[in-house]
């Protein structure tokens, strides 16, 4: 089975070189792997809290998301998206509020410094802080529960979140009895790389010791490389690498043969001058190619706007019936709706006639290969799996749908979804008329997927 692994990226600043070495690349090298389905998201939402200037979240927006996708984030492969863009959210996160206890939203540790702050200055506890601020927890286990997550690689300054969001995870589904999330654990990379800033301090936007990634272009990188901060040793003199921020920078980009080399060049006396230059040729052989497609994502943002807007409708793929079954659970169905619900409804008690399935249909195509399409519940043709010589393989493909459920790679043509294991298609829809007769098959794809997964 895949492992949905879940990232937020809150979007109030321009990405940096840390950022870069920290998160952006090992993300994306992660999100490559055959067995993990993972799903990035711009946290715009969570922007609004730290701040009110629209203008510069805007701007962020735009730079994160061309940033990831300049350093190779596929969003053929990765949901990609951003919060704003899912309804669902917001209104997970009400649900989610109905059911958190106060006092454990006292005990989150940013409203709780804030709070300390406030002591400490002899004012209002509460002074300035938002309920937004105090509310930050519930988003984000919304964000994460939406899409039930198995993984959140995060920092450890956010672990308390993610046992909020299994918290809150388990209260509703005890509260509601059934299994309505999956409940996430964090991911903590012991190994990521904090990348030391101009001043030998960790490099972050609030100490204002960042070298901009993208942002500003080459002679912005440059200008930044030669402000980073150096002993007052001569060329000539030893210095000493392992009390150096340019050569821990070095190596974050280095193999290990080169930084052997400047290692050694800098034990020789290399001059301070002669290494910002070699550290910016080194970064410059990575970046510079990155630099090139993020330049002509910036200048295009309706191309990234579509990008993301088809990251919305995969994810909302998930999250629109997750969140139908979750206003039935609550009460909240239309009474309209109460005649015809199908899928969605929770699982017939007894007395009820058991509802159909989806199911696949084998069949021998023209050429004698092997085939199969899938069906849903009502009929409809969904899937048509491609040919096989061996029927085992038709058949362990089916067994295959059957356990990956809706968790199954889908990938976003014009007119038709192509269904993906290991980067493969191994099946697709029927051509549709328009993109929004697609985006409907997309939801009855994803429900009848979901459905597979719950049999037996
Ligand atoms: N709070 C995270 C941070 O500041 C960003 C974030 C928002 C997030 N929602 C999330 C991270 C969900 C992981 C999962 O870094």
């Amino acid at each position: 089975m895949q492992t949905r692994v879940l990232t937020g990226i809150t979007t109030t600043g321009t990405p940096h070189l840390g950022n870069y070495v920290g998160a952006i690349r090992p993300a994306i090298d992660a999100s490559r792997r055959a067995d993990v389905d993972a799903f990035f998201f711009m946290a715009d939402y969570h922007a609004l809290i730290k701040s009110d200037d629209a203008a510069r979240i805007e701007r962020s927006r735009l730079e994160i998301a061309a940033s990831w996708l300049a350093a190779g984030l596929d969003p053929q492969k990765v949901t990609f998206y951003r919060q704003s863009d899912i309804p669902e959210i917001p209104e997970l996160t009400w649900f989610l509020t109905c059911v958190a206890a106060k006092g454990m939203l006292n005990r989150a540790h940013a409203y709780k410094a804030a709070v300390e702050r406030n002591t400490v200055a002899g004012e209002d506890p509460d002074a300035a802080i938002t309920a937004g601020l105090y509310m930050y927890p519930v988003l984000m286990a919304a964000d994460i529960l939406a899409f039930d997550a198995h993984q959140v690689p995060v920092g450890r300054d956010q672990i308390q979140h993610i046992e909020m969001a299994r918290d809150l995870g388990q209260r509703f589904n005890h509260l509601h009895g059934g299994d309505f999330f999956v409940l996430p654990e964090a991911l903590i990379e012991e190994q990521v790389a904090t990348l030391p800033g101009l001043d030998g301090r960790k490099m972050s936007k609030s100490y204002d010791n960042t070298i901009p990634l993208f942002a500003g272009g080459a002679r912005r990188l440059r200008e930044a490389v030669m402000r980073i901060v150096t002993d007052s040793r001569l060329p000539g003199e030893p210095k000493d690498p392992d009390d150096s921020a340019l050569f821990t920078i070095f190596r974050a980009f280095a193999s290990e043969t080169e930084t052997a080399a400047f290692r050694q060049a800098l034990l020789e006396g290399m001059g301070w001058g002669d290494a910002k230059q070699v550290l910016c040729e080194r970064i410059e052989t990575d970046l510079a190619p990155l630099r090139e497609r993020y330049e002509a994502l910036i200048r295009d943002p309706a191309g990234i706007e579509e990008i993301l807007q088809q990251g919305a409708r995969k994810a909302r793929a998930i999250a629109t019936p997750k969140l139908a079954a979750l206003r039935e659970a609550l009460g909240l169905r239309s009474s309209s709706a109460s005649a015809t619900a199908g899928a969605s409804s929770p699982r017939p008690v007894g007395g009820v006639k058991p509802q159909k399935m989806p199911r696949f249909a084998s069949f021998r195509d023209a050429d004698g290969n092997f085939r199969f399409r899938l069906f849903a519940a009502d009929g409809e043709e969904l899937l048509l799996s491609s040919a096989f010589a061996d029927p085992k393989a038709a058949g362990a493909l089916q067994k295959r749908l059957k356990t990956l459920g809706s968790a199954a790679v889908l990938q976003v043509k014009p007119l038709c979804l192509l269904l993906e294991l290991e980067g493969r298609p191994v099946a697709r829809t029927p051509d549709y008329a328009d993109e929004s007769a697609r985006d409907k098959a997309l939801l009855r794809l994803r429900e009848a997927l979901g459905q597979l997964a719950t049999e037996d």
